[in-house]
Protein backbone atom coordinates (compact mmCIF):
# COMPACT_ATOMS: atom_id res chain seq x y z
CA UNK A 1 0.00 0.00 0.00
CA UNK A 2 2.60 2.50 0.98
CA UNK A 3 4.60 1.31 -2.09
CA UNK A 4 1.99 1.95 -4.28
CA UNK A 5 1.69 5.52 -2.91
CA UNK A 6 5.00 6.25 -3.56
CA UNK A 7 4.88 5.06 -7.31
CA UNK A 8 1.45 7.28 -7.52
CA UNK A 9 3.91 10.30 -6.26
CA UNK A 10 6.80 9.72 -8.18
CA UNK A 11 4.34 9.57 -11.52
CA UNK A 12 2.41 12.53 -11.19
CA UNK A 13 5.87 14.47 -10.50
CA UNK A 14 7.64 13.02 -14.05
CA UNK A 15 4.41 14.21 -15.47
CA UNK A 16 4.32 17.91 -15.97
CA UNK A 17 7.16 20.45 -16.49
CA UNK A 18 9.02 21.39 -13.65
CA UNK A 19 10.66 24.58 -13.55
CA UNK A 20 8.55 25.83 -10.67
CA UNK A 21 7.08 28.68 -12.30
CA UNK A 22 3.32 29.17 -12.91
CA UNK A 23 2.29 27.75 -10.17
CA UNK A 24 -0.91 29.88 -10.41
CA UNK A 25 -2.03 31.13 -13.86
CA UNK A 26 0.34 33.92 -15.43
CA UNK A 27 -0.71 37.18 -14.78
CA UNK A 28 0.72 40.21 -16.15
CA UNK A 29 0.50 43.03 -19.69
CA UNK A 30 1.05 42.35 -23.13
CA UNK A 31 0.64 44.54 -26.01
CA UNK A 32 -0.81 42.51 -28.89
CA UNK A 33 -4.52 42.48 -29.06
CA UNK A 34 -4.61 46.19 -28.15
CA UNK A 35 -1.04 47.82 -29.89
CA UNK A 36 -0.85 45.20 -32.73
CA UNK A 37 2.31 45.90 -35.28
CA UNK A 38 1.96 49.47 -34.68
CA UNK A 39 5.22 50.41 -36.29
CA UNK A 40 4.91 54.04 -37.37
CA UNK A 41 6.35 55.89 -34.86
CA UNK A 42 6.41 59.16 -36.88
CA UNK A 43 2.63 58.77 -36.82
CA UNK A 44 2.10 57.51 -33.34
CA UNK A 45 4.78 58.30 -31.39
CA UNK A 46 3.34 57.25 -28.37
CA UNK A 47 1.37 53.69 -29.51
CA UNK A 48 3.98 52.49 -31.82
CA UNK A 49 6.07 49.40 -30.35
CA UNK A 50 9.30 50.39 -28.96
CA UNK A 51 10.71 50.80 -25.79
CA UNK A 52 8.50 54.37 -24.79
CA UNK A 53 5.69 52.41 -24.73
CA UNK A 54 6.96 49.62 -22.39
CA UNK A 55 8.59 51.82 -20.14
CA UNK A 56 5.29 53.86 -19.99
CA UNK A 57 3.28 50.68 -19.02
CA UNK A 58 5.62 49.56 -16.39
CA UNK A 59 5.16 52.34 -14.99
CA UNK A 60 1.64 52.53 -14.96
CA UNK A 61 1.42 48.80 -13.98
CA UNK A 62 4.24 49.73 -10.54
CA UNK A 63 1.96 53.00 -9.72
CA UNK A 64 -1.36 51.85 -10.34
CA UNK A 65 -2.15 48.76 -8.29
CA UNK A 66 -1.91 46.05 -11.06
CA UNK A 67 1.61 44.75 -10.22
CA UNK A 68 -0.33 44.77 -6.09
CA UNK A 69 -2.92 42.33 -7.50
CA UNK A 70 -0.73 39.91 -9.34
CA UNK A 71 -0.26 41.46 -13.04
CA UNK A 72 3.87 40.47 -12.31
CA UNK A 73 4.28 40.17 -16.13
CA UNK A 74 5.27 42.90 -18.81
CA UNK A 75 5.20 40.63 -22.14
CA UNK A 76 6.37 42.01 -25.68
CA UNK A 77 4.47 40.48 -28.50
CA UNK A 78 5.60 40.64 -32.38
CA UNK A 79 7.19 43.51 -33.91
CA UNK A 80 10.16 44.24 -32.05
CA UNK A 81 13.00 42.43 -33.92
CA UNK A 82 14.64 44.39 -36.72
CA UNK A 83 14.55 42.69 -40.02
CA UNK A 84 17.91 40.94 -39.56
CA UNK A 85 19.42 39.33 -37.01
CA UNK A 86 23.13 40.99 -36.06
CA UNK A 87 26.67 39.95 -37.58
CA UNK A 88 26.82 37.21 -34.82
CA UNK A 89 23.09 35.42 -36.26
CA UNK A 90 21.65 36.88 -32.48
CA UNK A 91 17.41 38.42 -32.37
CA UNK A 92 18.63 41.90 -32.44
CA UNK A 93 15.30 45.07 -31.33
CA UNK A 94 14.88 47.53 -34.40
CA UNK A 95 17.48 50.02 -33.34
CA UNK A 96 15.03 53.00 -34.39
CA UNK A 97 12.64 52.26 -31.56
CA UNK A 98 14.71 50.33 -28.98
CA UNK A 99 17.67 52.92 -28.94
CA UNK A 100 18.70 51.68 -25.47
CA UNK A 101 18.46 47.45 -26.01
CA UNK A 102 16.57 44.95 -24.66
CA UNK A 103 18.74 44.34 -22.12
CA UNK A 104 18.21 47.72 -20.78
CA UNK A 105 14.32 47.52 -20.97
CA UNK A 106 14.19 44.56 -19.33
CA UNK A 107 16.36 46.16 -16.30
CA UNK A 108 14.19 49.08 -16.10
CA UNK A 109 11.00 46.75 -15.78
CA UNK A 110 12.76 44.68 -13.14
CA UNK A 111 13.67 47.99 -11.17
CA UNK A 112 9.65 48.24 -11.15
CA UNK A 113 9.77 45.04 -9.33
CA UNK A 114 8.19 43.70 -12.35
CA UNK A 115 9.00 40.75 -14.59
CA UNK A 116 9.40 40.91 -18.38
CA UNK A 117 8.64 38.60 -21.09
CA UNK A 118 9.35 38.62 -25.03
CA UNK A 119 8.38 36.94 -28.27
CA UNK A 120 9.72 34.68 -30.83
CA UNK A 121 8.72 32.69 -33.34
CA UNK A 122 9.54 28.71 -33.81
CA UNK A 123 8.84 28.68 -37.66
CA UNK A 124 11.12 30.41 -40.51
CA UNK A 125 9.41 34.30 -39.64
CA UNK A 126 7.40 35.41 -36.65
CA UNK A 127 3.31 36.39 -38.30
CA UNK A 128 4.23 39.72 -38.81
CA UNK A 129 7.43 38.46 -41.03
CA UNK A 130 10.45 39.12 -38.74
CA UNK A 131 12.80 36.56 -38.44
CA UNK A 132 12.21 32.71 -36.92
CA UNK A 133 13.87 31.14 -34.21
CA UNK A 134 13.54 28.00 -36.81
CA UNK A 135 17.76 27.01 -36.90
CA UNK A 136 18.42 29.58 -34.27
CA UNK A 137 16.66 27.80 -31.09
CA UNK A 138 19.76 27.52 -28.96
CA UNK A 139 21.29 30.97 -29.85
CA UNK A 140 17.91 32.36 -29.15
CA UNK A 141 17.22 30.24 -25.84
CA UNK A 142 20.33 31.55 -24.52
CA UNK A 143 19.97 35.81 -25.98
CA UNK A 144 16.71 35.66 -23.96
CA UNK A 145 18.66 34.38 -20.60
CA UNK A 146 21.21 37.20 -21.18
CA UNK A 147 18.79 39.49 -21.65
CA UNK A 148 17.03 38.87 -18.39
CA UNK A 149 13.85 37.59 -20.01
CA UNK A 150 11.20 35.50 -17.19
CA UNK A 151 8.57 34.69 -19.86
CA UNK A 152 9.00 34.17 -23.60
CA UNK A 153 6.20 33.27 -25.90
CA UNK A 154 6.79 31.30 -28.41
CA UNK A 155 4.68 31.49 -31.78
CA UNK A 156 3.95 28.95 -34.57
CA UNK A 157 3.45 30.99 -37.45
CA UNK A 158 5.91 29.71 -41.34
CA UNK A 159 6.25 26.29 -39.09
CA UNK A 160 5.80 22.75 -40.52
CA UNK A 161 2.79 21.35 -38.92
CA UNK A 162 4.73 18.14 -37.92
CA UNK A 163 7.49 19.66 -36.81
CA UNK A 164 5.80 21.55 -34.43
CA UNK A 165 5.25 19.23 -31.47
CA UNK A 166 8.95 18.72 -31.38
CA UNK A 167 10.73 21.80 -32.11
CA UNK A 168 8.77 23.01 -28.96
CA UNK A 169 10.28 20.53 -26.59
CA UNK A 170 13.81 21.50 -28.25
CA UNK A 171 13.32 24.77 -27.44
CA UNK A 172 12.26 23.80 -23.84
CA UNK A 173 15.28 22.07 -23.56
CA UNK A 174 17.20 25.06 -24.50
CA UNK A 175 15.64 27.24 -22.23
CA UNK A 176 16.14 24.90 -19.34
CA UNK A 177 19.43 24.38 -20.51
CA UNK A 178 20.25 28.34 -20.11
CA UNK A 179 19.51 27.48 -15.68
CA UNK A 180 17.28 30.95 -15.75
CA UNK A 181 14.14 30.14 -14.86
CA UNK A 182 11.77 31.10 -17.71
CA UNK A 183 7.89 30.36 -18.29
CA UNK A 184 7.27 28.94 -21.54
CA UNK A 185 4.23 29.83 -23.56
CA UNK A 186 3.36 27.33 -26.24
CA UNK A 187 1.22 27.96 -29.38
CA UNK A 188 1.96 24.78 -30.49
CA UNK A 189 -2.26 23.59 -30.46
CA UNK A 190 -3.43 26.72 -31.77
CA UNK A 191 -1.97 25.99 -34.67
CA UNK A 192 -2.98 22.39 -34.79
CA UNK A 193 -6.72 22.54 -33.35
CA UNK A 194 -8.23 24.37 -36.03
CA UNK A 195 -6.40 22.39 -38.74
CA UNK A 196 -7.90 19.29 -36.87
CA UNK A 197 -5.13 17.74 -35.56
CA UNK A 198 -5.78 16.67 -31.62
CA UNK A 199 -2.35 17.83 -29.82
CA UNK A 200 -0.69 15.88 -27.67
CA UNK A 201 -1.87 17.17 -24.04
CA UNK A 202 0.74 15.29 -22.05
CA UNK A 203 3.44 16.60 -24.01
CA UNK A 204 2.01 20.11 -23.64
CA UNK A 205 1.89 19.57 -20.08
CA UNK A 206 5.69 18.44 -19.57
CA UNK A 207 7.11 20.79 -21.85
CA UNK A 208 4.90 24.76 -21.69
CA UNK A 209 4.01 26.23 -18.46
CA UNK A 210 1.21 27.39 -20.51
CA UNK A 211 -0.50 26.85 -23.77
CA UNK A 212 -2.75 29.01 -26.69
CA UNK A 213 -5.37 26.09 -27.26
CA UNK A 214 -7.33 28.32 -30.19
CA UNK A 215 -8.00 31.31 -32.35
CA UNK A 216 -6.65 34.57 -31.35
CA UNK A 217 -9.01 36.85 -29.85
CA UNK A 218 -9.68 40.22 -31.07
CA UNK A 219 -11.89 43.16 -29.86
CA UNK A 220 -15.06 41.64 -29.76
CA UNK A 221 -18.13 39.64 -27.52
CA UNK A 222 -18.51 37.32 -30.33
CA UNK A 223 -14.52 36.13 -29.74
CA UNK A 224 -15.30 36.02 -25.90
CA UNK A 225 -18.67 33.54 -26.45
CA UNK A 226 -16.96 31.63 -28.92
CA UNK A 227 -13.66 30.96 -27.49
CA UNK A 228 -16.19 29.89 -24.36
CA UNK A 229 -18.06 28.13 -26.39
CA UNK A 230 -14.72 25.77 -27.74
CA UNK A 231 -13.43 25.67 -24.47
CA UNK A 232 -17.23 23.87 -23.67
CA UNK A 233 -17.07 21.71 -26.00
CA UNK A 234 -13.79 20.11 -25.20
CA UNK A 235 -13.46 20.33 -21.84
CA UNK A 236 -13.43 16.88 -20.83
CA UNK A 237 -10.46 16.62 -23.73
CA UNK A 238 -8.52 19.55 -22.31
CA UNK A 239 -9.23 20.59 -18.80
CA UNK A 240 -7.78 17.58 -16.85
CA UNK A 241 -4.36 19.09 -17.87
CA UNK A 242 -4.73 22.36 -17.00
CA UNK A 243 -3.00 22.87 -13.23
CA UNK A 244 -0.35 24.01 -11.14
CA UNK A 245 2.26 25.39 -13.54
CA UNK A 246 0.88 24.06 -17.03
CA UNK A 247 -2.35 25.84 -17.76
CA UNK A 248 -4.49 25.84 -20.39
CA UNK A 249 -5.07 29.63 -22.31
CA UNK A 250 -8.24 31.22 -23.68
CA UNK A 251 -5.93 34.01 -25.08
CA UNK A 252 -5.63 37.78 -23.55
CA UNK A 253 -8.51 39.69 -21.63
CA UNK A 254 -9.68 42.82 -23.69
CA UNK A 255 -11.07 44.08 -20.81
CA UNK A 256 -11.07 47.89 -21.49
CA UNK A 257 -10.72 48.71 -25.02
CA UNK A 258 -13.27 49.11 -27.38
CA UNK A 259 -15.18 45.96 -28.05
CA UNK A 260 -16.78 44.90 -24.60
CA UNK A 261 -19.41 46.91 -22.74
CA UNK A 262 -19.14 47.34 -18.79
CA UNK A 263 -21.26 44.24 -18.03
CA UNK A 264 -19.76 42.07 -21.02
CA UNK A 265 -16.48 42.67 -19.32
CA UNK A 266 -17.03 41.60 -15.49
CA UNK A 267 -17.87 38.69 -18.16
CA UNK A 268 -14.54 37.69 -19.38
CA UNK A 269 -13.25 38.58 -15.77
CA UNK A 270 -15.61 36.07 -14.46
CA UNK A 271 -15.03 33.43 -16.81
CA UNK A 272 -11.30 33.62 -17.27
CA UNK A 273 -11.50 33.22 -13.30
CA UNK A 274 -13.46 30.24 -13.49
CA UNK A 275 -11.09 28.27 -16.62
CA UNK A 276 -8.08 29.67 -14.42
CA UNK A 277 -7.11 31.05 -17.48
CA UNK A 278 -3.43 33.23 -17.43
CA UNK A 279 -5.01 36.59 -16.95
CA UNK A 280 -2.83 38.69 -19.59
CA UNK A 281 -4.50 42.34 -20.16
CA UNK A 282 -3.92 43.74 -23.20
CA UNK A 283 -5.29 47.37 -22.90
CA UNK A 284 -3.98 51.12 -22.66
CA UNK A 285 -3.20 51.70 -19.14
CA UNK A 286 -2.94 55.86 -19.53
CA UNK A 287 -5.70 56.08 -21.03
CA UNK A 288 -8.26 53.17 -19.71
CA UNK A 289 -11.53 54.05 -17.93
CA UNK A 290 -11.63 53.69 -14.11
CA UNK A 291 -14.58 51.33 -14.03
CA UNK A 292 -12.73 48.80 -16.14
CA UNK A 293 -9.89 49.07 -14.46
CA UNK A 294 -11.69 48.26 -11.37
CA UNK A 295 -12.94 44.73 -12.61
CA UNK A 296 -9.48 43.61 -13.72
CA UNK A 297 -8.00 44.64 -10.39
CA UNK A 298 -10.95 43.06 -8.76
CA UNK A 299 -9.72 41.23 -6.11
CA UNK A 300 -12.78 38.65 -5.44
CA UNK A 301 -12.59 37.44 -9.23
CA UNK A 302 -8.35 37.58 -8.99
CA UNK A 303 -8.41 35.33 -5.94
CA UNK A 304 -10.83 32.44 -7.99
CA UNK A 305 -8.49 32.58 -10.47
CA UNK A 306 -5.61 32.49 -8.58
CA UNK A 307 -6.74 29.81 -6.03
CA UNK A 308 -3.91 27.16 -5.14
CA UNK A 309 -5.99 23.82 -6.52
CA UNK A 310 -5.98 25.15 -9.45
CA UNK A 311 -8.70 23.50 -11.36
CA UNK A 312 -10.20 24.60 -14.64
CA UNK A 313 -13.84 24.96 -14.45
CA UNK A 314 -16.69 23.74 -16.17
CA UNK A 315 -19.59 24.26 -17.95
CA UNK A 316 -22.08 22.24 -16.08
CA UNK A 317 -25.73 22.94 -17.39
CA UNK A 318 -27.66 25.40 -19.71
CA UNK A 319 -30.75 27.05 -18.71
CA UNK A 320 -33.16 29.45 -20.65
CA UNK A 321 -29.67 30.03 -22.74
CA UNK A 322 -28.01 30.85 -19.43
CA UNK A 323 -24.33 28.90 -19.10
CA UNK A 324 -24.01 27.61 -15.90
CA UNK A 325 -20.37 27.01 -15.03
CA UNK A 326 -18.26 25.88 -11.77
CA UNK A 327 -14.78 25.47 -10.97
CA UNK A 328 -13.65 23.83 -7.42
CA UNK A 329 -11.75 26.21 -5.06
CA UNK A 330 -10.18 26.46 -1.59
CA UNK A 331 -11.48 26.88 1.34
CA UNK A 332 -12.01 23.03 2.53
CA UNK A 333 -15.13 22.33 4.72
CA UNK A 334 -15.81 19.12 7.00
CA UNK A 335 -14.95 16.33 5.08
CA UNK A 336 -12.81 18.00 2.97
CA UNK A 337 -16.28 19.11 0.81
CA UNK A 338 -14.82 22.26 -1.91
CA UNK A 339 -15.79 25.54 -2.09
CA UNK A 340 -16.92 26.33 -5.56
CA UNK A 341 -17.16 29.46 -7.83
CA UNK A 342 -20.35 29.64 -9.79
CA UNK A 343 -20.80 31.64 -13.09
CA UNK A 344 -24.03 31.91 -14.65
CA UNK A 345 -23.18 33.35 -18.44
CA UNK A 346 -26.47 34.83 -20.35
CA UNK A 347 -26.41 34.52 -23.44
CA UNK A 348 -29.86 36.10 -24.01
CA UNK A 349 -30.12 39.56 -25.39
CA UNK A 350 -33.90 40.27 -24.50
CA UNK A 351 -34.47 43.13 -22.07
CA UNK A 352 -34.63 42.88 -18.52
CA UNK A 353 -32.06 41.26 -15.91
CA UNK A 354 -33.32 37.16 -16.65
CA UNK A 355 -34.36 35.74 -13.37
CA UNK A 356 -33.34 32.19 -13.28
CA UNK A 357 -33.18 29.31 -9.82
CA UNK A 358 -31.00 26.46 -9.35
CA UNK A 359 -30.28 24.13 -6.73
CA UNK A 360 -26.39 23.48 -5.33
CA UNK A 361 -27.16 19.94 -5.44
CA UNK A 362 -28.43 20.29 -9.48
CA UNK A 363 -24.96 21.74 -10.05
CA UNK A 364 -23.23 19.27 -8.42
CA UNK A 365 -22.44 20.65 -5.46
CA UNK A 366 -23.46 18.55 -2.83
CA UNK A 367 -20.67 17.94 -0.93
CA UNK A 368 -22.28 19.30 2.17
CA UNK A 369 -25.50 19.56 3.64
CA UNK A 370 -25.32 23.82 4.04
CA UNK A 371 -23.09 26.69 2.04
CA UNK A 372 -22.95 30.13 2.87
CA UNK A 373 -23.49 32.13 -0.58
CA UNK A 374 -21.94 35.05 -1.70
CA UNK A 375 -21.77 36.86 -4.65
CA UNK A 376 -18.89 38.59 -5.82
CA UNK A 377 -19.54 41.42 -8.12
CA UNK A 378 -22.95 42.95 -5.69
CA UNK A 379 -21.59 42.18 -2.33
CA UNK A 380 -24.85 40.10 -0.52
CA UNK A 381 -23.91 37.08 1.18
CA UNK A 382 -27.10 33.94 2.10
CA UNK A 383 -26.86 30.27 3.41
CA UNK A 384 -28.76 27.85 2.10
CA UNK A 385 -29.14 23.81 1.95
CA UNK A 386 -27.89 22.15 -0.96
CA UNK A 387 -31.15 21.48 -2.19
CA UNK A 388 -32.60 24.93 -1.67
CA UNK A 389 -33.43 26.77 -4.42
CA UNK A 390 -31.06 29.92 -5.27
CA UNK A 391 -32.37 32.74 -7.48
CA UNK A 392 -29.94 34.93 -9.59
CA UNK A 393 -30.92 37.45 -12.37
CA UNK A 394 -28.17 37.76 -15.06
CA UNK A 395 -27.78 40.93 -17.22
CA UNK A 396 -27.90 40.63 -21.00
CA UNK A 397 -24.59 39.48 -22.00
CA UNK A 398 -23.24 39.67 -18.52
CA UNK A 399 -22.38 37.53 -15.82
CA UNK A 400 -23.70 36.85 -11.68
CA UNK A 401 -20.44 35.43 -10.08
CA UNK A 402 -21.19 33.50 -6.98
CA UNK A 403 -19.32 31.32 -4.21
CA UNK A 404 -20.41 28.94 -2.39
CA UNK A 405 -18.19 27.58 0.75
CA UNK A 406 -19.61 24.80 3.34
CA UNK A 407 -20.52 25.38 6.45
CA UNK A 408 -21.09 22.69 8.95
CA UNK A 409 -24.17 24.07 9.90
CA UNK A 410 -27.21 26.12 8.61
CA UNK A 411 -26.88 29.79 11.45
C1 LIG B 1 12.70 49.91 -37.63
O1 LIG B 1 11.30 50.20 -37.66
C2 LIG B 1 10.97 51.22 -38.57
C3 LIG B 1 9.49 51.50 -38.44
O2 LIG B 1 9.25 52.09 -37.19
C4 LIG B 1 11.33 50.81 -39.99
O3 LIG B 1 11.05 51.86 -40.89
C5 LIG B 1 12.80 50.46 -40.04
O4 LIG B 1 13.10 49.92 -41.32
C6 LIG B 1 13.15 49.42 -39.00
N1 LIG B 1 14.58 49.19 -38.96
C7 LIG B 1 15.12 47.98 -39.08
C8 LIG B 1 16.59 47.94 -39.01
O5 LIG B 1 14.45 46.95 -39.19
C1 LIG C 1 15.40 22.21 -15.68
O1 LIG C 1 14.75 20.95 -15.59
C2 LIG C 1 14.95 20.27 -14.36
C3 LIG C 1 14.30 18.91 -14.49
O2 LIG C 1 12.94 19.02 -14.76
C4 LIG C 1 14.37 21.10 -13.25
O3 LIG C 1 14.59 20.47 -12.00
C5 LIG C 1 15.02 22.48 -13.23
O4 LIG C 1 14.42 23.30 -12.25
C6 LIG C 1 14.89 23.14 -14.60
N1 LIG C 1 15.63 24.38 -14.61
C7 LIG C 1 15.17 25.50 -15.16
C8 LIG C 1 16.07 26.68 -15.07
O5 LIG C 1 14.09 25.58 -15.73
C1 LIG D 1 2.18 12.05 -26.11
O1 LIG D 1 3.29 12.48 -25.37
C2 LIG D 1 3.65 11.61 -24.31
C3 LIG D 1 4.70 12.29 -23.47
O2 LIG D 1 5.71 12.83 -24.24
C4 LIG D 1 4.09 10.29 -24.89
O3 LIG D 1 4.45 9.39 -23.85
C5 LIG D 1 2.96 9.71 -25.71
O4 LIG D 1 3.40 8.53 -26.37
C6 LIG D 1 2.47 10.71 -26.74
N1 LIG D 1 1.24 10.20 -27.34
C7 LIG D 1 1.08 10.09 -28.65
C8 LIG D 1 -0.25 9.58 -29.11
O5 LIG D 1 1.95 10.39 -29.44
C1 LIG E 1 -12.90 36.72 -33.67
O1 LIG E 1 -13.69 37.43 -34.59
C2 LIG E 1 -13.10 37.54 -35.88
C3 LIG E 1 -13.99 38.46 -36.68
O2 LIG E 1 -15.31 38.00 -36.66
C4 LIG E 1 -12.96 36.15 -36.48
O3 LIG E 1 -12.33 36.24 -37.73
C5 LIG E 1 -12.11 35.28 -35.55
O4 LIG E 1 -12.05 33.98 -36.03
C6 LIG E 1 -12.72 35.29 -34.17
N1 LIG E 1 -11.87 34.58 -33.24
C7 LIG E 1 -12.39 33.80 -32.30
C8 LIG E 1 -11.41 33.19 -31.33
O5 LIG E 1 -13.57 33.59 -32.19
C1 LIG F 1 -37.45 27.64 -11.17
O1 LIG F 1 -36.95 27.39 -12.48
C2 LIG F 1 -37.78 26.49 -13.23
C3 LIG F 1 -37.10 26.27 -14.59
O2 LIG F 1 -35.79 25.85 -14.41
C4 LIG F 1 -39.16 27.02 -13.41
O3 LIG F 1 -39.97 26.09 -14.06
C5 LIG F 1 -39.76 27.34 -12.05
O4 LIG F 1 -41.01 28.00 -12.22
C6 LIG F 1 -38.83 28.24 -11.24
N1 LIG F 1 -39.37 28.41 -9.91
C7 LIG F 1 -39.59 29.62 -9.37
C8 LIG F 1 -40.16 29.61 -7.97
O5 LIG F 1 -39.33 30.65 -9.93
C1 LIG G 1 -23.55 14.61 -6.06
O1 LIG G 1 -23.48 15.13 -7.40
C2 LIG G 1 -22.85 14.24 -8.30
C3 LIG G 1 -22.68 14.99 -9.62
O2 LIG G 1 -23.93 15.48 -10.06
C4 LIG G 1 -23.67 12.97 -8.42
O3 LIG G 1 -23.03 12.08 -9.30
C5 LIG G 1 -23.81 12.33 -7.06
O4 LIG G 1 -24.69 11.23 -7.14
C6 LIG G 1 -24.38 13.33 -6.03
N1 LIG G 1 -24.33 12.75 -4.71
C7 LIG G 1 -25.39 12.71 -3.91
C8 LIG G 1 -25.16 12.13 -2.56
O5 LIG G 1 -26.47 13.15 -4.26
Amino acid sequence: MFGLLLIVVFCSRALALDNGLARTPPMGWMHWQRFRCLVDCDAYPDECISEKLFKTMADKMASEGYLAAGYEYLIIDDCWMAKNRDAQGRLQPNATRFPSGIKALSDYVHSKGLKFGIYSDYGTKTCAGYPGSHGHLETDAQTFAEWGVDYLKLDGCYADLDDLEPGYIQMGKFLNQTGRPIVYSCSWPAYQEPKGVKPNYTALRETCNLWRNWDDIDDTWSNVTSILKWFSTNQDRIAEFSGPGHWNDPDMLIIGNFGLSYEQSKAQMALWAILAAPLIMSVDLRTIEPKFRDVLLHQEVIKINQDALGIQGRLITTINKIDIWTKPILPKGDKGALSYAIGFLSNRVDGYPYRLNVTLAQLGINQSENYKIQDVFDPMSVEVTQSEKIFVRVKPTGVVLLTATPISAKQ
